[in-house]
């Protein structure tokens, strides 16, 4: 041979070799595992469009909490389906709304294992929207600063219920300086609140509007969600909520969004969550489903992916599974 080759492969002749020299590991510790709880008992209704995912009644949640931490997942984060829904999302921050029924009820028979409470009135609202709804003759607009008093209402509600963290999902502005203020004047200046700073306005969130019951009656939601195509202002928002005062940060979806979590990774200390979200289960389970994808492979890969682009917290929909997968 006249030049030399650089023999890369050498590396790659056999497993123990591969792992030797593996830069990205999965633990089941970096998974957070979305449970979507709904009224009554012994319920266990599948999501058609997400299949493997459930829509649970309490004493069902309790039972996903101790799987949870027999398989070492990072924590669980909670979806509620209220009783009922009104114009201003009532169901939300009520002391006995049903995630903060669900929340107490873990936290009475689960030791040790993390609860993350979704903040955002989408799935308590009759119009389906994130925030209060002001209509304007055949227009309306999602008022912002009203907004803020009832997400720290229900961030407080959910701390007094027993949550570990608060995660806000509206993407109002200024939402995270309202919940910290909220939380420290009512005694609960320990609570972390991991924000979905970067949340895109995604075509990929169609099957969990499905799971909560939450599609938006009238509009979308490009008026608060961000606008895909936008890096540098997602580095905005994440500053802004840091300055806010949130603990850690989410990126959201995580697949079709991996640049901006890996220069969100680049940019900023604070712990880095990336929510591969319904669509991106579906998409795969579809596939899986018909036999075109190898199950245990892609699982596996998507969540690599993700963690390679910088992501630690993984939320997903696959989080038992892959747990499975690693064990
Ligand atoms: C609530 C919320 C949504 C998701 C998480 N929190 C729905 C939305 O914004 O429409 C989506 C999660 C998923 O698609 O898995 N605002």
């Amino acid at each position: 041979m006249s030049f030399p080759v650089t023999r890369l492969r050498r590396m790659r002749q056999s497993e123990p070799l591969r792992a030797l020299v593996r830069e990205t590991r999965l633990t089941p510790s970096n998974f957070i595992y979305p449970l979507f709880v709904c009224p009554g008992e012994g319920i266990r209704k599948e999501i058609s469009s997400m299949p493997g995912v459930f829509n649970i009644s309490v004493d069902e949640a309790v039972k996903e909490a101790h799987e949870a931490k027999s398989l070492g997942l990072g924590g669980l984060i909670l979806f509620g389906l209220p009783e009922s829904k009104d114009e201003t999302g009532t169901g939300a921050w009520a002391e006995d709304g049903i995630i903060q029924r669900a929340t107490r009820a873990i936290k009475k028979e689960v030791r040790d294992v993390v609860v993350i409470g979704d903040v955002c009135l989408c799935e308590y609202t009759s119009h389906g929207h994130c925030g209060i709804v002001a209509k304007k003759s055949a227009d309306y607009e999602i008022l912002n600063d009203p907004t803020l008093e009832l997400l720290a209402q229900m961030a407080v509600a959910q701390a007094r219920a027993g949550m570990d963290i608060v995660a806000p999902s509206d993407m109002m502005d200024g939402r995270v300086a309202a919940i910290r203020k909220a939380l420290d004047q009512a005694g609960f200046a320990n609570t972390p609140i991991l924000s979905y700073a970067a949340k895109f306005a995604s075509g990929f969130y169609g099957p969990f509007r499905e799971a909560a019951d939450s599609a938006p009656q009238f509009g979308d939601r490009r008026s608060y969600q961000m606008d895909g195509p936008n890096l540098r202002e997602a580095m905005r928002e994440i500053q802004l909520d840091i300055e806010e005062g949130a603990d850690m940060i989410m990126v959201k979806p995580a697949m079709p969004y991996l640049d901006v979590i890996a220069e969100a990774h680049r940019r900023f200390d604070v712990p880095l969550s990336a929510y591969q979200v319904s669509g991106e289960y579906s998409m795969l389970q579809a596939a899986i489903r018909n036999g075109w994808l190898d199950r245990d492979r892609v699982i596996l890969e998507s969540l690599t992916s993700i963690r390679r682009a910088g992501a630690q917290m993984i939320l997903t929909y696959f989080a038992k599974d892959a747990a499975r997968l690693l064990g």
